[in-house]
């Protein structure tokens, strides 16, 4: 197999075969095809597509370059929750305890931030002393004992994914839907999960951009899923603006505590319910057969409305901040952190985005203000950068509020852009640039936008 030849196949419209897929993806993995090759085979995939079987194939070949987690030592049915990526999401950290405490148990690798998207990692990282690396034994025995845990990926997990993900971040080949899709699930299936739940985000803080292309990625993935014998429903939620008021690790975490509580905004709560919801739902009906399940009325099959309900009750009774507060424990977190968020340390400066003209938020850039926060020191420009845990945004005024000139759309949280001994006024001139461009990111208009709904559109393997 000479690479030119089928660069130049995929190229001009042609298809892979599946041992050409599988012979590209181990000699790229090898060393034995260069990155000019393959940068210029993924701008041929991003031009030309794939189809249904070359995307499983890649998909499976990227899985199998690296170390394939068995979730079997863990009774019950392991399920998965993955976002394509936004803005302000702090789910996994409400969802997870949600999970946990009915029962079903949560054994999850998460991502850091990536581009203008944050990480879970890195928020469960700004809870002092919480330990995002764990040996596998202790993975599990953490999720035995416990029934959660969340740590970091392994860089062991699908290889092939993170040196064809460095690639196209340096060759404008990001939103390729064959590509987000094989990235994404190659991770899944590695990852070990019975079932899989994906939070597909559409609008402006997100890949996709628009629903028919964020349905389209999302049937692609739930097929890839369900082939591979993991049942996979996708739900696509709305990210036309920052998902609940904070922006940046530790704000979002005093968020998430907050909701734990059963306050937080409305449009959090809601994904959160949603798809802890389809989560439970997945789960439940299997505690015949596993034992594993703690929760009685899990015993039956479920519907998804009947996972929110059970879902809504995790936080009104106080398990999951039970749950929560376990895990933080458990990982080696300070919980007198959660017991008082005031306890977690605030930006050296701040500043406010202050309206300009009377009217209703129509529209607000969503991707503008996850690229801020990050230029605030939320996230990283390098891979060495220190990620600032107390530099971000809370948005005080999110879309169809009403806003009068000199109200307070967001308050502005300066950090230290990646470098931890910045002077307090490098700090403050950034801060109030990063304000200033922000002005640009939102629009006020006369006329009340109408609302929509959070869930915008769930799909399941039999809609393909
Ligand atoms: N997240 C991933 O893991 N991969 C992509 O390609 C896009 C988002």
């Amino acid at each position: 197999m000479r690479m030119v030849d089928l660069i130049i196949k995929k190229r001009d419209g042609g298809e892979l075969t599946d041992d050409e897929i599988q012979e590209m993806i181990s000699r790229y993995i090898s060393g034995d095809i260069p990155d000019y090759q393959m940068s210029s085979m993924l701008m041929a995939i991003y031009n030309s597509g794939m189809n249904d079987r070359e995307i499983t194939t890649l998909t499976l070949a990227m899985r199998d370059s690296g170390e394939l987690v068995d979730l079997s030592p863990i009774p019950g049915i392991k399920i998965d929750k993955h976002s394509t990526g936004g803005v302000g999401d702090k789910t996994t950290m409400i969802i997870g305890p949600i999970v946990a405490a009915c029962g079903i148990p949560v054994a999850k690798m998460s991502g850091r931030g990536l581009g203008f998207t944050g990480g879970t990692v890195d928020k469960f990282e700004s809870i002092p002393g919480y330990r995002t690396t764990l040996p596998m034994e202790d993975f599990f025995r953490t999720v035995r004992e416990h029934g959660i845990s969340v740590i970091g990926q392994s860089g062991e997990l699908a290889p092939a994914d993170k040196a064809l993900y460095a690639l196209r971040d340096v060759t404008g080949t990001i939103e390729s839907i064959p590509l987000i899709a094989s990235s994404i699930m190659s991770k899944k299936l590695a990852a070990g999960a019975d079932k899989i739940v994906l939070d597909v985000t559409v609008g402006s803080g997100a890949f996709m951009q628009d629903i028919d292309r964020a349905r389209e990625l999302a049937k692609r993935m739930v097929a890839i899923g369900n082939g591979a014998g993991r049942e996979t429903v996708a739900m696509l939620t709305n990210m036309n603006q920052p998902l609940g008021h904070a922006i940046g690790n530790n704000l979002e975490v005093k968020e998430v505590i907050e909701v734990l509580h059963g306050r937080g905004p409305e449009d959090l709560r809601e994904v959160c319910f949603a798809l802890a919801g389809m989560m439970i739902s997945l789960a439940s009906g299997a505690a015949n057969t596993t034992g594993a399940l703690t929760d009685e009325s899990l015993a039956h099959k479920l519907s998804y409305e009947q996972g929110m309900e059970i879902a809504r009750g995790k936080i009104a009774d106080g398990s999951a901040l039970v749950k929560f507060r376990e895990l933080i424990s458990a990982q080696g977190g300070d919980v007198s952190y959660i017991d008082d968020p005031s306890k977690f340390s605030t930006a050296p400066a701040q500043c406010e985005l202050i309206a300009e003209s009377d009217g209703y938020i129509s529209m607000i850039n969503t991707m503008e203000f996850g690229l801020a926060a990050g230029r605030l020191g939320a996230g990283r420009t390098t891979k060495e950068d220190v990620i600032d845990m107390r530099a971000g945004i809370i948005m005080h005024k999110k879309l169809g509020d009403e806003v009068h000139t000199g109200d307070v759309v967001a308050t502005i949280y300066g950090g230290s852009q990646g470098c931890p001994d910045r002077p307090l006024d490098v700090i403050e001139e950034n801060m109030r640039a990063v304000t200033e461009d922000l002005k640009q990111a939102y629009t006020v208009s006369s006329a009340e936008p109408d609302r929509i709904s959070e869930i915008l559109e769930i799909i399941r393997g039999g809609d393909i």
